[in-house]
């Protein structure tokens, strides 16, 4: 039986992986801990609520005094590090942020485990670092993609600071022993995903009839995964993973923004003629004025540092740990726009302020 500190628990990745572990391995005990800034949502946890194996923090990763406790307390034997300023954007807006919980909360947390663990002797521990293939930089068309040993060169103030959280990681299993692991992936869609990132902003403007914003000129490339995946191969990681090392996750699955947004909006189109109600209950949408969602295409001015394309390699987690992705892109995106408009309430909640609302109120 493991005992879980998940931090960034309830943004997306990280509630993903809290209802992947709890469903997966019933007898863990599973802590989730967060800040609750604008993209932290307790509502995407609240399946988890009444399950006596776990237990919501809320909490900061820059706090050494209550991660210390929370680890005493709740006898933390893994932790697997989310917590983080994730979006671009607004990194090269305010990059201050990103220093501080990215650099500053990541250390803190490594100062913490080593105090609570290294200190006291126990060798049975885990630190589990969730990275990003942006530290790798930007690739070429015809570059190969990015292995576990290609060099880093990070070219946002987001990807410069995970940049630096992964070499204090690094650091703390060369310099203390510390037993860790980090993992790369590549860019993740799915339930739970905050609306300022790509797919769901687009299924959202689509919903109401707003313009689909394409940086640049549409042609840059990632490499997505459903979220699901990038849970099983942290999974993979923590129970097969060799401690100091690194490991790549991805979908092989290069698209360009494009042709992701007009993927988009071919299957809303299609969800508009086949589901009539939908018409009612979103009748800004292109469908209902007899237009089709592409009309709403609209190129604005390009990222500033726009990496061109991202693209993983994930060999080493394929032939050590046999990971492979369960999800098609077909099937993974499909599910993730009929989960957007099945769970409306969620996304309206956290664009229309009312949950920020509830949040002060009650924490
Ligand atoms: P997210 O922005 O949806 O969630 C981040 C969570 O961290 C939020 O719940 C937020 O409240 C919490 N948080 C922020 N600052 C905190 C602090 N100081 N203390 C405690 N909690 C804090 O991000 P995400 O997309 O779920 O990404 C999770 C992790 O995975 C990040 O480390 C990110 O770099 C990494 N990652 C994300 C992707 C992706 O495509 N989204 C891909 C690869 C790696
Ligand atoms: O590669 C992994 C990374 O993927 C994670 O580390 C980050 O946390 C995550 O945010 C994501 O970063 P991206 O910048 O790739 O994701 P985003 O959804 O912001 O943008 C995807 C692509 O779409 C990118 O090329 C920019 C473009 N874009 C984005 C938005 C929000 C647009 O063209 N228009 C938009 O409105």
């Amino acid at each position: 039986m493991s005992r879980l500190l998940v931090t960034g628990g309830a943004g997306f990745i990280g509630a993903n992986f809290v209802h992947y572990w709890l469903e997966k391995y019933q007898d863990d005990r599973v802590v989730a801990l967060d800040a609750l800034t604008y993209a932290g949502n307790l509502v995407s946890l609240a399946n988890a609520e009444g399950n006596e194996n776990y237990r919501f923090v809320h909490g900061n990763i820059l706090d050494l005094d209550l991660l210390d406790g929370v680890l005493r307390e709740e006898k933390i034997d893994t932790i697997v590090h989310f917590a983080a300023e994730s979006h671009v954007d607004r990194s090269i807006h305010g990059p201050d942020a990103f220093i501080e919980t990215n650099v500053t909360g990541t250390h803190t947390l490594l100062k913490a485990a080593k105090s609570v663990w290294l200190d006291a002797g126990s060798s049975q521990h885990r630190f589990h670092h969730v990275s990003t293939d942006e530290v790798y930089g930007s690739l070429e068309s015809d570059d190969p993609p990015f292995t576990e040993t290609t060099p880093y060169a990070p070219n946002s103030p987001y990807s410069a600071s995970k940049a630096a959280s992964d070499h204090l990681v690094r650091a703390y299993h060369h310099t203390y022993g510390l037993q860790v692991t980090t993992s790369n992936c590549s860019n993740n869609y799915g339930p739970y995903q905050f609306p300022e990132k790509l797919i769901p902003l687009i299924v959202i403007n689509i919903l109401a009839g707003k313009a689909l914003p394409i940086y640049g000129d549409g042609l840059n490339i990632r490499d997505w995964l459903y979220v699901e995946d990038h849970c099983r191969g942290i999974d993979l990681v923590l129970k097969r993973g060799k401690v100091g090392e690194v490991y790549n996750i991805g979908g092989n699955n290069e698209w360009t923004n494009m042709d992701i947004v007009k993927l988009v909006c071919r299957l809303l189109d299609d969800s508009f003629a086949n589901d009539s109600q939908l018409a009612g209950r979103f009748p800004d949408s292109p469908a209902v004025q007899g237009k089709r969602a592409e009309s709403l295409l609209t190129f604005v001015k390009d990222r500033p540092g726009h990496d061109r394309r991202y693209a993983i390699d994930a060999t080493k987690t394929r032939n050590e740990l046999s990971y492979e992705p369960k999800e098609s892109f077909e099937t993974g995106i499909r599910k993730t726009i009929s989960w957007m408009l099945d769970n409306e309430p969620w996304w309206r909640g956290v664009m229309d302020g009312s949950y920020r609302e509830w949040i002060d109120r009650n924490y």
